[in-house]
This record gives structure tokens, sequence and C-alpha cells, in this order.
């Protein structure tokens, strides 16, 4: 099986969900703590073994492309000035990643978005990660989910157990479990998946995190998806494609996501991620103990 060298980290989207802050910032440059958005997802391509990561990128976007290239004037002001340690973090935010952009010029969806990455993904496996959803695991997201396509070259997503009451917010799966996995029922074998079902129709409580690993067949079944109500081509019509030829498997996430594309979960992410900053945590926590709410 071809070993899994490429993520596409797609960014073209118009987070109007976080207007006004994103009207001239890119929703995925918000900051949780002390980094951006888009950080804390290249930080785990780098720690899951990807090589090379694929921004789909549109305009007002072109902050992301500064954050990581060179900033060769900014590193030796701080050396200059004894700040070695802020010159470090400067330089490491490339983790020694390969990256290339290329445009969505519209924002007509995540399955189109992932479609315009077919170029330089070429006919290789490839990682999707959306940058608004943190996932903070003992072995990384990515990483998990290219251990098993590499063992069994099926696409395969990350699911989590929500309460029925919020289904109607996620992707939800309709699956089974793999039989004779080795990974055990963690592991599933993905017949369907609906996007946003009611509570009475959600064939299940599963629901798809934001992390992918797909085999690039998905991009035939995404050229072929035709557009939805409102003219957009979701990932989810491509997955739908691939799990009714049952290539499609499902892994339950065992760490936590965090959804900081919506407010309450970016603001949940600063709380949590802020507590377990090294520096900040204790005296964060005292704060919050201090509250009177
Ligand atoms: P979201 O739906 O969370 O992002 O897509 P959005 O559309 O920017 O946000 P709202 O709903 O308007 O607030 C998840 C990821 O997919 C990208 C987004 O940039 C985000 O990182 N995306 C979404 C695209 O690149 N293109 C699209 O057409 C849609």
């Amino acid at each position: 099986m071809k070993k899994v060298r490429k993520a596409v980290l797609p960014v073209a989207g118009l987070g109007t969900r976080f207007l006004p802050a994103t009207k001239a910032i890119p929703k995925e440059m918000l900051t949780v703590v002390d980094k951006p958005l888009i950080q804390y997802a290249v930080e785990e391509c780098a720690a899951s073994g990807i090589e090379h990561v694929i921004f789909v990128t549109g305009r007002h976007k072109s902050a992301i492309e500064d954050h990581f290239d060179l900033a060769p004037e900014l590193e030796s002001f701080l050396e200059q000035k004894g700040k070695s340690e802020q010159a470090r973090l400067v330089r490491e935010i490339s983790n020694g990643l390969r990256f290339s952009y290329t445009r969505q010029s519209e924002a007509l969806g995540l399955g189109h978005a992932v479609l315009c990455a077919a170029d330089l993904v070429g006919e290789e496996p490839f990682a999707v990660l959306l940058p608004d959803v943190i996932a903070e695991s003992r072995v990384p997201a990515t990483r998990e989910l290219a251990e098993i396509y590499e063992a069994t070259g099926l696409g395969v997503i990350h699911v989590e157990h929500v309460p029925r009451e919020r289904v109607h917010l996620y992707g939800i799966i309709d699956a089974e479990v793999e039989k004779k996995s080795r990974w055990g029922d963690k592991v599933l074998r993905v017949r369907n998946l609906v996007e946003k079902p009611s509570a009475e129709k959600a064939p299940s409580n599963w629901a798809v995190t934001g992390r992918y690993l797909l085999p690039p067949e998905i991009f035939d079944d995404l050229r072929t998806a035709r557009p939805g109500a409102i003219g957009e081509i979701q990932l989810t019509d491509g997955l739908c494609r691939l799990a009714k030829k049952g290539k499609l498997l499902a892994c339950v996430y065992d760490g936590k996501i965090y959804d900081a594309g919506d407010k309450l979960g970016f603001l949940e992410a600063t709380v949590q991620l802020g507590l377990k900053d090294p520096k900040l945590g204790e005296n964060f926590r005292k704060y919050l103990r201090g509250l009177k709410l």
C-alpha cells in the first residue's frame, strides 16, 4: 500500500460564523492561546509523518501563506535583541514540511475545495484536515488514519459519539462493526453518510469529526457529483460514493475534538488549551476559580 505523504488543508471558506472578525482575517488565522488554528493542523500533519501540505486558499487568505513562509528579517531582529526563544518559535513554524498552494476561486463547498487539490495530490492517498477542528490525542489523529489506510488500502474517517439532540449539526454515518478487523470494534464499515440529519432520521450517533484519509479515486467521485441545493459540492457526496462501493471505513476517535469553527467550540478550545499550557495554565486556573459565576 502506498505510504501517506500528502495532506490537503482547505482554507478557502468565508468564515461567516465569525464575522466581523473574519472580514479581513482568515478564520484559520484566529488564535487559540498563542497559535493560529491553522498551525495546530500543520503540527498534526508533521507529527503524523506527512511531508507535503497542500493548502486550498482563496481571496483574502494571504496571511496563511505568509505565516508558513520564512521570515529571515524577523528572525535576525529577534536574535539581535537576544530573543532566541522567540526566534526559534518563528523558525519552527514550518516544521520542515513542504507547502503548496492552489486556489478555489469561489467557495463552492468542501468537496469542491478538495477537488481543487487533485493535480497537486496526483495518484496518491492523502489526508484532509479541517483546520477549524483541533484534534487532541496521544496518537495524532491523522497518523492513526494513515496507519489504517496503509494496512487496508481503504478510505477512512474519524467519527465520535454525539448525543441525539446534536446529530443535526454533523455528518452522521450509517455503519456496522468491521468483521475480523485487527482493530476490534474501533473500526466500522461505512454503508452511507447523511449530512445534518434530524434526530429521528439519523442512522446512528456517530458524527464525522473533520479528519479524513482518502484514496485518489475520490476525485472521480467528486468530479461527477452534482452540486446540491445551495450550489455546493460536499465532501459527503464523494464519501457516500466510496461507501456504496464498500471502500470506506470509520475509526472511532478516542481523543478530544474542539470544533473551533463554532463560537462556543472556539471558547471551549481556548479555555481547555489555556489550562493545559505549561506557562499559563496555573495562573489561568486560579483566575477561573476566582470567577463569581
Ligand atoms: P466550514 O464550513 O467550517 O468553513 O468549512 P466556512 O464555510 O469558512 O465557515 P462558515 O460556516 O461560513 O462560518 C470547513 C473548512 O473548509 C474550508 C473552510 O475554509 C474551513 O477551513 N472550505 C469550506 C473551503 O475551503 N471551501 C469551501 O467552499 C468551504
